[in-house]
């Protein structure tokens, strides 16, 4: 047992948190002593509320978390707070040339129109087995009005843990979460925002280096951790990016982080909800197949390459639009890639970890082997420290 101030916090055995999309992997990885927490930002607010009804049940009484996208700035913010205006005005204010380059692209790819994808296979989850992840149903979870509504639906659920990515969760939002006795966690890539979430009464501080998947800064885990642990002190600070193993889970500790929040090794588990064919593209990937691009969503999100990435980031491409309207432009290609089952295109968020990732274990033996190998190692690093005189004599 790995006992942290951050075990101590949650009452939880390991100091391992698990962002996933996929509410079966959350249930086992707080059922297995670390705590699962559900990614909402891509859900509509309706399978929010199913899922996390679903993980309640499942969570044999264990605590999880929730995340949502709260971002400071995006398009559109302020200007309505009825989702569907929002949404419409974003897609009127798309470029022609946007939505040419989009057609093109899929044109050239060969991948055919939703009316031909083949019938969602229902195994009795809301989107059945590999469809869960629709980058069609829900198009602003990246923007505040829509992130709410998530919210709404999540408040409804014994949360213990409530994180914001890309920003501080209003003034509002952090009172909602305190009278229900959540912890509140942010999401950064640098010190100066560590600190502003800090003043705003966040308890944890999730440091979050470039090698993440996803929405990541520019600088590494390994410089970033120290630097924003000593800039909170004491407030607790969980490291993420690259880390995958025991080995790294200690070293993060090292570098005074209180525990490691991890997301790509948990695409690959036995209990992921990916579609088979992309699992199989991350197993076979290397820790160099990924980049940072905006071409998802608008901000800087690192995914595995593809030619579709690639065909974005060429001189013929009218640029990337600005969040989440890049989002709303490529949400029909990323469902069409996706029921095709055209891996060979995906741009799946995963960090540089995916080049460890080698095979597919349920993730209650992942948080164990996690658990295990970083005591093993803080043991085994005593073989640094020379002996005393004294003990030598
Ligand atoms: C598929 C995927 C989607 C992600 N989406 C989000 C998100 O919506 N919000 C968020 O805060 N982090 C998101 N992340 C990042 C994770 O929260 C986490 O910080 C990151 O995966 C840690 O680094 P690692 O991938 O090297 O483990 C995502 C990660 C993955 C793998």
């Amino acid at each position: 047992m790995l006992r942290t101030r951050i075990t101590d916090l949650f009452g939880i055995e390991a100091p391992i948190f698990a962002f996933t999309h996929c509410r079966e992997t959350v249930a086992a990885v707080s059922r297995a002593g670390g705590m699962g927490i559900y990614g909402a930002s891509t859900f509509a607010p309706e399978r929010v509320d199913a899922d996390l009804a679903w993980i309640t049940a499942n969570v044999e009484g264990k605590p999880f978390g929730v995340d949502l996208m709260m971002p400071q700035k995006s398009e559109g913010k302020g200007t309505t707070t009825d989702a569907r205006e929002l949404e419409a005005a974003l897609q009127m204010a798309i470029p022609q040339a946007h939505r040419e380059f989009t057609r093109t692209l899929l044109e050239q790819f060969q991948v055919p129109g939703l009316d031909t994808a083949p019938p969602v296979e229902d195994d009795g989850r809301p989107g059945g087995r590999g469809w869960r992840h629709s980058w069609y149903e829900f198009k602003l979870g990246a923007v505040e009005t829509g992130a709410r509504l998530q919210l709404e639906a999540a408040l409804r659920h014994p949360i213990a843990f409530l994180v914001t990515a890309l920003g501080t969760p209003p003034p509002d939002v952090r009172e909602l979460a305190r009278s229900r006795g959540m912890k509140l966690g942010a999401l950064v890539g640098s010190a100066k925002h560590a600190r502003q979430h800090i003043d705003a009464g966040v308890d944890v501080i999730i440091a979050q280096g470039t090698e993440a998947a996803a929405h990541t800064g520019e600088i590494s885990t390994l410089v970033l951790v120290p630097e924003i642990a000593k800039a909170v002190a004491p407030v607790p600070v969980l490291a993420a990016g690259g880390i995958g193993t025991g080995e790294q889970l200690a070293a993060a500790l090292a570098l005074g982080a209180e525990g490691a929040w991890t997301g790509s090794i948990w695409l690959a588990c036995a209990e992921s909800d990916e579609p088979p064919e992309v699992v199989e593209r991350m197993l076979a990937a290397r820790s160099s197949d990924t980049l940072r691009s905006r071409c998802r969503t608008g901000k800087p999100l690192r995914q595995l390459k593809s030619p579709w990435s690639a065909a974005w980031e060429e001189p013929s491409s009218p640029g990337m639009l600005a969040m989440p309207t890049q989002h709303i432009l490529t949400a029909e290609a990323e469902e069409r890639i996706q029921r095709h089952r055209r891996a060979d295109l995906t741009t799946i968020p995963v960090g540089q970890i995916v080049g460890a990732m080698n095979s597919v274990r349920p993730a209650a033996e992942i948080v164990r082997e996690l658990v295990a190998d970083c005591e093993a190692t803080i043991a085994g690093m005593g073989r640094f420290m020379p002996l005393s005189t004294k003990e030598q004599g």
